[in-house]
C-alpha cells in the first residue's frame, strides 16, 4: 500500500528537517540521477524524503515514473498560483519518498517570477509550513543560475553539488560559489556547501582520477568519499520510471547510491 506523506514516520524524528539544493549550473553532471536515486536509497534507510523537482525539464519527475501528461498540478502552481504545497506531493514506488513534480509549465515561472514581490523567497515560504515533516527536502535545480536557482539557494540549508569526472568539471563551479555567497551575505546568512559528489567516474581512465584530486584539493573533505561510477544501468532507470535500488539492485550504481545515503546520513 502507498501511504500519503503524513502517514510516514520520520528516521530522525528529533532533528530538524534539511533542506538540500541539488545544484550545478552546469547540465547532465548527474543531478537529477543523484536526487532520483539519493533519495530512494535514503528511503530504504526508513528516512522520510521529499524531493522538489525545480527542473522545467522535469528528469526527477520521469525519473520516479511519474507521468508528466497527467499532472494536473506541478511546483509552477504552488509559485505562482497560491496552490498548497501539501496537494502537490505525490507518493513513489519507494515507501517515505515523495515528489513535488514539475512539467514544462516550470519555465514560465524563470520570467514570471520576474515581476513578483519578495521574488527570491517564494520557494523558502512554500517549503517553510512543511519542512520538519520531512528529515530531508531535496531540490532538483535547474541547470541555469537565474530565479529558479535563486530560490532554491534562499531556501535551502547547504548545497549538494554533484561534480562530473570529465575535463572542465570545475568550469563554473567558481560562479556557482560567487552565487552562493551573494545570497549568503543578503538573505540566507547560514548557507553553506553540505557536499561535493562526484559522478560518471570511469575507472578505464586516468582523466577521472585527475578530476577527482583537482576537486578534492579545491573543495577538501567536501568531497564525499564515496564516487559514482559510470554505469549503463543508471542510464537506464529513469526510461523504466525506477531508481536504481529498484531497477537493478544489486548494480555497481545501486551499491554506490546506498553507500552515498549513509555517508549523507552521518553528515547530518
Ligand atoms: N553515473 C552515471 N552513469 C551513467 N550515466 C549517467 C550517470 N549519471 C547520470 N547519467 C546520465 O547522464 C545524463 C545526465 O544526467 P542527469 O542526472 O540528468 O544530469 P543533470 O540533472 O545534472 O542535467 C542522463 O542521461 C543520465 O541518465
Ligand atoms: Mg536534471
Amino acid at each position: 500500500m502507498i501511504l500519503g506523506f503524513r502517514d510516514v514516520k520520520r528516521g530522525f524524528p528529533d532533528k530538524p528537517g534539511k533542506i538540500l539544493a541539488i545544484i550545478n549550473q552546469k547540465g547532465g553532471v548527474g543531478k537529477s540521477t543523484t536526487a532520483v536515486n539519493l533519495s530512494a536509497a535514503l528511503g530504504v534507510n526508513k528516512k522520510k524524503v521529499l524531493v522538489i523537482d525545480f527542473d522545467p525539464q522535469g528528469n526527477t519527475t520521469s525519473g520516479y515514473g511519474i507521468e508528466k501528461e497527467e499532472l494536473e498540478h506541478d511546483i509552477y502552481d504552488a509559485l505562482l498560483n497560491d496552490y498548497p504545497i501539501e496537494d502537490l506531493i505525490l507518493p513513489t514506488v519507494e515507501n517515505g519518498v515523495f515528489v513535488v513534480p514539475a512539467t514544462i509549465q516550470l519555465a514560465g515561472a524563470e520570467i514570471e517570477l520576474v515581476s513578483e514581490m519578495a521574488r527570491e523567497t517564494i520557494l523558502k515560504n512554500i517549503l517553510a509550513p512543511i519542512k520538519d515533516e520531512f528529515d530531508y527536502i531535496f531540490i532538483d535545480c535547474p541547470p541555469s543560475l537565474g530565479l529558479l536557482t535563486i530560490n532554491s539557494l534562499v531556501a535551502a540549508d547547504a548545497l549538494l553539488i554533484p561534480i562530473q569526472c570529465e575535463f572542465y568539471a570545475l568550469e563554473g563551479v567558481t560562479k556557482l560559489l560567487e552565487s552562493m555567497k551573494m545570497v549568503k551575505s543578503r538573505l540566507n546568512p547560514s548557507l553553506d556547501v553540505f557536499g561535493v559528489v562526484m559522478t560518471m567516474y570511469d575507472v578505464r581512465t586516468t582523466l577521472s582520477k585527475q578530476v577527482v584530486e583537482e576537486v578534492s584539493r579545491y573543495f577538501g573533505n567536501k568531497v564525499f568519499k564515496t564516487i559514482i561510477p559510470r554505469s549503463v544501468k543508471l542510464s537506464e532507470a529513469p526510461s523504466h520510471g525506477l531508481p536504481i535500488n529498484r531497477y537493478a539492485r544489486v548494480s555497481k550504481g545501486a551499491l554506490a547510491y546506498a553507500r552515498l545515503a549513509k555517508e549523507v546520513t552521518r553528515r547530518g
